[in-house]
C-alpha cells in the first residue's frame, strides 16, 4: 500500500539491510591495521603501499580503501593521477591501536565474539536466551564461563570493555561528586579501567575492585602498573562471598547482565554490606522512560538477549530494584552525548 506522501521508502531498507556490510568493512580494516599503518607512514599512502605493508591483495585493499573514504573513516587525495590515503580525525582519534582513546579492542570483540552471537538473534528471540551453544559449541548455564571460555577471549573482552571508559569514564564519574565517598569498591570492576579513572577524578578515595578470580589474576598480570596505588584488587564471587568494606559500591554494566531476581540478589547483599551513609552507584546505558530508546541502548538491550542473562531497564527499573533491596533516595543523572548514565542511591 503506498502512503500520500509516496511510495514507501526502499533506501531506508537498502540501509538498514547493507549495515552488516558496514559494519563488516570497520572490522576488517581495523583487523588488519590499515588505520594503524596509515598512522605510521610519514604521509599518506597509495593503496598498493597500503597492501605491500599489510601483506593484502592489491585488489581487495584498495576496494576496502575507496569505502572506508566513503564511509569517512580514511580521506583521500589525488596526486599525479594516483590516489593516496590517510586517515581522518574519527579513526586518527578512536581507530588507530596505539591512541589513548583507541576503541580498537572494542572492534576486535564485536567482530570476533558479537557479530557470531548476533547471527542467532532470531533464535535468541524464539528462546529468550543467549547464544554462545549455536554460535560457539559452549553452554551457557554458568553465563560467564561461557564468556570466558578460553584465556584469549577473557583477555580480549577486558581489553575491549575498557575501551570506553577511555573515553566516557570521567563524564559518568562527575555525574555526581563522589569525593564524599573516600573508600570505594568496584564490583565486577574488571580490568580495573573505571576504578583507575575513579582515581585520577577523585585524588583522597582509593578503590578495591572485586571480581572473580581468573578475571583478578589476568587483571595483575596484564593490567596493573605500578602508579596506580590507591586501586586494589580483591578476589570473590559476588552472588556469594563476603562483600569488601566500602562507603560506596560501584556497580558499572553488572546489573545488565542479569534477570531482575538476580539482581535483587545482588542488591540485598550489597544493602547489608553498606554503612547507613553509603551508596551505591549503578553505571548503565540507560532506556528512555517508555523503553522505545534510545536505539542504540534498546540494541544494546537485545545484545544483552544474545550474549548475557540481562537486559537494559529504564531509570525506573533501576530505582524500584534499588529500593526493594533498601536503598533510598535514588537520583539519575545522564551524561549528556554519553552512552552511559548513573543512578546514585543512599542507604
Ligand atoms: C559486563 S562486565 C562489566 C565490567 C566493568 N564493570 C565495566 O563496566 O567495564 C561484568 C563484570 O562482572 C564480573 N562478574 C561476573 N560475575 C561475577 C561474580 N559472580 N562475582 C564477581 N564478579 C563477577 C565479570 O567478570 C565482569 O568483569
Amino acid at each position: 500500500m503506498s502512503s500520500p506522501e509516496g511510495p514507501p521508502n526502499l533506501g531506508l531498507l537498502d540501509q538498514y539491510s547493507q549495515g552488516f556490510m558496514v559494519s563488516q568493512v570497520l572490522f576488517a580494516a581495523s583487523e588488519l591495521g590499515v588505520f594503524d599503518v596509515l598512522a605510521e607512514a610519514p604521509g599518506p599512502l597509495g593503496s598498493d603501499a597500503v597492501a605491500a605493508r599489510l601483506g593484502t591483495s592489491a585488489r581487495g585493499t584498495e576496494m576496502l580503501l575507496d569505502v572506508c573514504v566513503s564511509l569517512k573513516l580514511l580521506q583521500t587525495e589525488v596526486r599525479g593521477g594516483k590516489a593516496l590515503y590517510d586517515n581522518t580525525e574519527l579513526s586518527s582519534d578512536y581507530l588507530v591501536r596505539s591512541r589513548p582513546r583507541s576503541q580498537h579492542n572494542m572492534l576486535l570483540y564485536l567482530a570476533r565474539t558479537t557479530y557470531l552471537c548476533w547471527a542467532h538473534l532470531a533464535q535468541a528471540v524464539r528462546e529468550g536466551k543467549n547464544q554462545y551453544l549455536k554460535a560457539f559449541g559452549v553452554p551457557s548455564d554458568q553465563l560467564f564461563t561461557a564468556i570466558y571460555r578460553s584465556e584469549g577471549e577473557r583477555l580480549l573482552f577486558m581489553r575491549a570493555l575498557q575501551d570506553v571508559w577511555s573515553v566516557q569514564g570521567s563524564s559518568v564519574l562527575s555525574a555526581f561528586d563522589l569525593s564524599p565517598f573516600p573508600l570505594i569498591c568496584d564490583l565486577g570492576g574488571c580490568s580495573g579501567a573505571l576504578a583507575k579513572e575513579c582515581v585520577a577524578l577523585y585524588p583522597g578515595c582509593r578503590v578495591t575492585v572485586f571480581d572473580i578470580p581468573p578475571v583478578v589474576q589476568t587483571a595483575k598480570r596484564h593490567f596493573l602498573s605500578p602508579e596506580e596505588g590507591r586501586v586494589g584488587f580483591q578476589e570473590g564471587d559476588f552472588f556469594e562471598d563476603p562483600l569488601p568494606e566500602a562507603d560506596l559500591y560501584i556497580l558499572a554494566r553488572v546489573l545488565h547482565d542479569w534477570t531482575d531476581e538476580k539482581c535483587s540478589q545482588l542488591l540485598a547483599r550489597i544493602h547489608q554490606a553498606c554503612k547507613p551513609g553509603g551508596g551505591a552507584l549503578v553505571i548503565e546505558s540507560l532506556l528512555d522512560a517508555d523503553g522505545r530508546g534510545p536505539l542504540t541502548t534498546q540494541l544494546y538491550s537485545l545484545n544483552m538477549l544474545v550474549q548475557t542473562e540481562g537486559r537494559e531497564r529504564t531509570p525506573a527499573q533501576y530505582r524500584a530494584l534499588l529500593a526493594a533491596a533498601g536503598f533510598a533516595d535514588a537520583q539519575c543523572r545522564r551524561t549528556p552525548g554519553a552512552t552511559y548514565g548513573a543512578i546514585l542511591a543512599r542507604k
